[in-house]
């Protein structure tokens, strides 16, 4: 069975993505998903802080008169290496692209634009087939409103975009006021992809130690969901790639997702929860899904049950929504 596809302009073997995690934080865990049969693999991100770090040590070595300043930030930035700075990383970026026949992504996790953005062209010298920008920003300040907030993630997309050649995808929260215009806007200005979704941190709070608690916490098939909708919705109404991100745990999962209109699907929690080799069992499950419903290729599945009429969806959704509250209200969830 041909599951091959294309995202992003680039030919993969198959529509499966190992999502940016700690998975792909060596050569040998990008080796890992890439024998397990991903169809490419989302390096770990890099993150905007740690190349502030490395811009504000450059600038004391400036000041302090040291020559080769300038010189070195028109090169691999190799000066500073904490263990985990940029430098392994476009050395691991580097090592992974060589050392595996798949598509190799890079990852920038950002929430302003800045001079950091230059290592999409540094990550891309270095092998990497495409740049996905993870815009991780959560709009806390009452004086930020959302015009800014989409702005924001128009000027990191324009600030990539001109660092790097290569096909750009940005990785998107699910908290806009018009989650389709914004996802139209990123389109037009130029983005290769979109990726729904990325998920918030969001800590829990501990009431018997009065404490906040930070801890990642892995997802589940429920959390499936809102990108099942948003993909449905925009199917078909942008140039980009879309990718679906978030809540895969079986192979209908990545079904769903293929049937909503995702061209790829990228799994983080299942391949940490289960190991690499789990990307075999969800492909495998996906093959033989297919072929119990007599779908032959990826295209005869794919945007099947994606909306065709999104302003008709809309009137759907909440019709469906006051039909769900009435059944409620008649008791068919329990006595109450
Ligand atoms: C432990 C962990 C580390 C992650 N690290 C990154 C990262 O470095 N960059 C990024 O863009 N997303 C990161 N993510 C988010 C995932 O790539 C993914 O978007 C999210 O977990 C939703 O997918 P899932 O439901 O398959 O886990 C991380 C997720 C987890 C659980």
């Amino acid at each position: 069975m041909d599951l091959s596809t294309t995202y992003l302009g680039l030919r993969l073997r198959n529509p499966l993505l190992a999502s940016a995690s700690p998975l792909s934080r060596t050569v040998d865990g990008v080796r890992r998903l890439a024998d397990a049969g991903v169809g490419a693999v989302v390096i770990h991100s890099l993150f905007e802080e740690q190349l502030r770090r490395e811009a504000e040590y450059n600038e004391r070595m400036a000041t302090q008169g040291n020559e080769s300043y300038a010189e070195s930030l028109t090169y691999f930035p190799a000066n500073v290496d904490d263990g985990q700075g940029p430098a392994r990383y476009l050395r691991l970026v580097e090592r992974a692209a060589a050392a595996v026949d798949i598509p190799v992504i890079g990852s920038l996790n950002a929430s302003t634009p800045g001079s950091w953005a230059r290592y999409a062209h540094w990550m891309q010298d270095a092998g990497a087939a495409a740049i996905e920008v993870n815009v991780y920003y959560l709009p806390g300040d009452t004086h930020v409103d959302g015009a800014a907030v989409e702005q924001r993630h128009l000027d990191v997309l324009a600030a990539v975009k001109s660092a790097a050649t290569v096909p750009v995808a940005v990785k998107l929260s699910p908290y806009f006021s018009a989650t389709a215009d914004m996802v139209h806007r990123l389109d037009a200005a130029g983005a290769d992809g979109v990726v729904l979704f990325n998920r918030f941190l969001q800590p829990d709070i501990d009431p018997e130690n009065l404490a906040t608690v930070r801890a990642v916490s892995l997802s589940t098939p429920a959390e499936t969901r809102l990108p099942l909708t948003w993909i449905a919705l925009l199917r078909g109404r942008i140039r980009a790639s879309l990718a679906a991100s978030t809540g895969v745990e079986h192979a209908a999962d990545v079904a769903k997702y293929l049937l909503a209109g995702a061209d790829v699907v990228q799994s983080a929690s299942a391949l940490l929860r289960h190991g690499p080799a789990y990307a075999g069992v969800l492909l495998q499950g996906l093959r033989d899904w297919m072929s119990r419903k007599g779908f032959h290729t990826l295209d005869e599945v794919r945007g099947l049950l994606a909306t065709p009429d999104a302003e008709g969806w809309a009137a759907r959704e909440r019709a469906d929504y006051v039909w769900a509250v009435r059944e409620a209200n008649s008791g068919a969830y329990g006595s109450y």
